[in-house]
């Protein structure tokens, strides 16, 4: 349908941070949105864009949200115990509004046995969409490089069970650009599968270097044993499927598994990915 397709994408996650650029995105592009959110009071105003209310797991109100609509962007949910079956319930929905692409923001890497146990789910995720009859294109997100600084703790110091192993984060915004590359002409990617990463893939050390660089104060890495970082979770008390979430994160560092740098930044938007040091320097991150 290309330019002249007037139908309204559907857009998920347009409160968050990266469906918001996205939907910022695409209305400074001036194409049409219907905003799925799960609280309309917060969804952002936009030139083109409509709220409707539907969360992933009420198949009623999303299939309602989704009639009409051809293509439409899946953010994944937030982390949950039930994360699969909501994730299932809104694929089942967008099927039965005749729904033709879903693009998924899925994980790097994402396989039944990937070490970062999330990335499972995204694996899971995408084999529904694959059987679901409709079309996709998945967008694999490394690591967000915006997240960095999150990992610093109080005291300045990176901890986890990630050794030396290398990272190839991305930048959030380097993603909402390639998916409203992707979401502007979803004919062209129907079927593919993109793995989004940044420029470079760093060591822990040399993201805490780049850190330190931005900060003006000093960052460190300090790698732990796996039973050393279950230990300095305990505090938050969290049930056992986040801590092995938020510790295999790290551990996926190092195995290696979030290391491959690719090209596909650059080839759905026609720019290089931004360094971490170019993301820092710029408009910031967005966590
Ligand atoms: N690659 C990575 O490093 C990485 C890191 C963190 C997260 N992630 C994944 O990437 C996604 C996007 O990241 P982000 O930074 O934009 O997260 P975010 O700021 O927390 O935004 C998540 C968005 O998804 C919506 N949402 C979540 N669960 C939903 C549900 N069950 N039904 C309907 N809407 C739902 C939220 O709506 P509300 O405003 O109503 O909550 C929000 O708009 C996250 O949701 C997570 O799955 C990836």
């Amino acid at each position: 349908m290309g330019l002249m397709d007037n139908t309204p994408l559907g857009i998920t996650g347009s409160t968050g941070r990266l469906g918001g650029r996205v939907a910022r995105k695409l209305a400074d592009a001036g194409r049409s949105q219907r905003l799925l959110v799960r609280d309309p009071s917060r969804a952002p105003q936009l030139a083109g864009a409509t709220a409707v209310q539907s969360s992933y797991a009420d198949r009623k109100a999303v299939t309602a949200a989704l009639d009409g609509l051809r293509t439409v962007l899946m953010v994944s949910a937030s982390e949950s115990p039930d994360r699969m079956s909501q994730h299932r319930a809104f694929i089942d929905a967008a099927a039965a509004a005749g729904v033709q692409q879903v693009v998924y923001i899925s994980f790097y890497g994402a396989a039944p046995d990937c070490t970062f146990t999330l990335g499972r789910d995204h694996f899971a995720t995408e084999e529904y969409l694959r059987a679901s009859g409709m079309g996709f294109t998945f967008l694999r997100d490394n690591l967000y490089a915006d997240f960095f600084p999150a990992m610093v703790g109080e005291d300045g110091v990176i901890r986890g069970p990630a050794a030396q192993g290398r990272v190839a984060a991305v930048a959030q915004d380097d993603i909402a650009d390639a998916a409203v590359a992707v979401l502007l002409d979803p004919e062209a990617h129907a079927g593919a599968t993109y793995s989004l990463t940044g420029p470079e893939a760093l060591t822990l050390d040399e993201v805490a270097a780049v850190l330190t660089g931005a900060k003006g104060r000093p960052v460190a890495y300090q790698p732990e044993t796996v039973p050393e970082a279950y230990a300095s979770r305990a505090v938050y008390a969290a049930p056992d499927w986040q801590v092995d979430a938020w510790v295999s994160t790290y551990t996926a560092i190092a195995a290696g598994e979030l290391a491959g740098v690719t090209g596909d930044i650059e080839t759905l938007t026609g720019r290089p990915a931004m360094s971490l040091a170019d993301l820092l320097r710029g408009a910031g991150s967005a966590y």
